[in-house]
């Protein structure tokens, strides 16, 4: 085997012989015809007999194999994948996570299927204020180790892009050590990391909520946006946590910060939080179980991405969000996994079964709510979740002729491999 000549345009990544390839929402706006090899299916575009290049990260051509391969010969190319005749989808972006944690709360499971509530769990001092305490016992390379286990998991199953919220510090020092924990895992982990501040995520033990929400706006939030890494600031607003009022004072405070607001809203009851996110425009609004038609309209109206989240309603046995109020209601809507030790699910592709079949999503509005809509979730309007020209070069080799086995199969991963800024990353 001769070594390949470098392409003097910069590092060159090809994918080709995708039998189809998922290229994005179908462009409305564009001024020229759609390319005569493209087809729609619901929201998407697809292409067949289909490759992409990318230089330096960035895709720079999406056409049929023969052409792309004659002007980016793969013989030349730092990665050359040959999808075979399967599909190639944009790499997955989770808008939604606490995936820095450290302890375990299997038991909890165990304890909720015999009908213990969560928020029973938590007034006990369980739940989020258990992994708050295993929080504070774990040092900082456990933890780093941890969230880089879960992050490798999350890769081999097609997700390129991962937003991790702090949250399980609730004091100043420990919530900055979360931050500091996800910029030192973006620095060696090829998914790109959404940092979120979430200080208002529970109530610490024996703490008055007024006087904890003056602590995370006096204490926690200066040092946070002098820290200078996260980039968004969530709030749990829900019953017997933080009210409307309590989590308004902390988005506003984020917001002159610097941070973008997201929220928690009508997880477990209908609170006013989704109000409370079109007022602010928030980033997104999350959850959303007990949204009302009221709440669908005034997210809509603000732009506000609503993100949904499967995995939890199934995790808790509760009813799923309206996803199609949404959808009818013109929402871009996203999908996340949630993934936290109350909801153990890391891979984008269960979130789209479950979207399919318990939320009435079509496979292309599942796959198009866990790329480009997860990608405006947080606030990543740049191309990321889709393979058209100029964005990221993240994608995901199928071992399957169609993007519909994402949803349809539930047992194994359907991905081959996993390309991230156009390098190779495997599975
Ligand atoms: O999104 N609702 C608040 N936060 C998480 C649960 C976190 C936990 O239980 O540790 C959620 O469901
Ligand atoms: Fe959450």
């Amino acid at each position: 085997m001769t070594a390949a000549t470098p392409d003097p345009r910069g590092p060159l990544c090809i994918v080709y012989n995708a039998g189809e390839l998922v290229v994005g929402p179908v462009d409305d706006t564009a001024d020229t015809a759609p390319a005569d090899d493209a087809r729609t299916d619901g929201p998407l575009e697809i292409r067949e007999d289909a490759a992409f290049a990318a230089i330096n990260g960035e895709v720079v051509a999406v056409g049929p194999t023969d052409e792309i391969t004659r002007a980016y010969p793969p013989d030349n190319a730092a990665t050359a994948i040959d999808a075979d005749g399967n599909a190639v989808v944009p790499g997955f972006v989770d808008p939604h996570t606490h995936a820095l944690f450290a302890g375990d709360r299997s038991d909890e499971f165990a304890a909720k299927v015999r009908g213990r509530s969560y928020q029973e769990i938590l007034a006990e001092g369980g739940g989020i204020l258990r992994t708050v305490r295993a929080v504070h016992d774990a040092s900082d390379d456990d933890l780093l180790a941890n969230l880089r286990s879960h992050l490798d998991v999350m890769l081999a199953h097609g997700t390129t892009t991962v937003e991790v919220k702090s949250g399980y510090g609730l004091e100043a020092e420990t919530e900055l050590r979360l931050l500091e924990t996800i910029d030192r895992a973006a620095a060696k982990h090829p998914i790109t990391l959404v940092p979120t501040f979430m200080g208002a995520h529970a109530v610490p033990a024996d703490t008055d909520t007024e006087d904890y929400v003056d602590r995370v706006i006096s204490d926690q939030l200066p040092a946070v946006a002098d820290q200078g890494i996260a980039e968004f600031c969530d709030v749990f607003c829900e019953a017997d946590v933080f009210d409307v009022d309590q989590s308004q004072r902390v988005l506003k405070a984020g917001a002159a910060a610097g941070l973008t607001p997201k929220i928690h809203a009508e997880e477990f009851t209908r609170l006013g939080g989704a109000q409370l996110a079109a007022e602010l425009e928030a980033a997104s609004a999350d959850h959303l179980l007990h949204a009302t038609a009221e709440d669908v309209a005034a997210l809509v109206e603000a732009a506000v991405v609503p993100v949904l989240l499967p995995g939890t309603a199934f995790g808790l046995g509760a009813a799923y969000a309206d996803a199609r109020a949404f959808l009818e209601a013109g929402a871009s809507v996203a999908l996340a996994t949630d993934f936290n030790p109350n909801c153990h699910v890391r891979t984008m592709e269960f979130v789209q079964t479950l979207a399919v079949m318990k939320m009435d999503l079509t496979p292309a509005e599942a796959l198009l709510a866990a790329t480009r809509n997860a990608a405006l979730a947080i606030d990543r309007d740049d191309g990321t979740g889709t393979l058209r020209e100029g964005a990221p070069a993240d994608a995901a080799v199928l071992a399957a002729p169609s993007y519909v086995h994402l949803a349809y199969r539930f047992d194994t991963t359907a991905i081959e491999t996993v390309v991230k800024n156009g390098r190779e990353v495997g599975t």
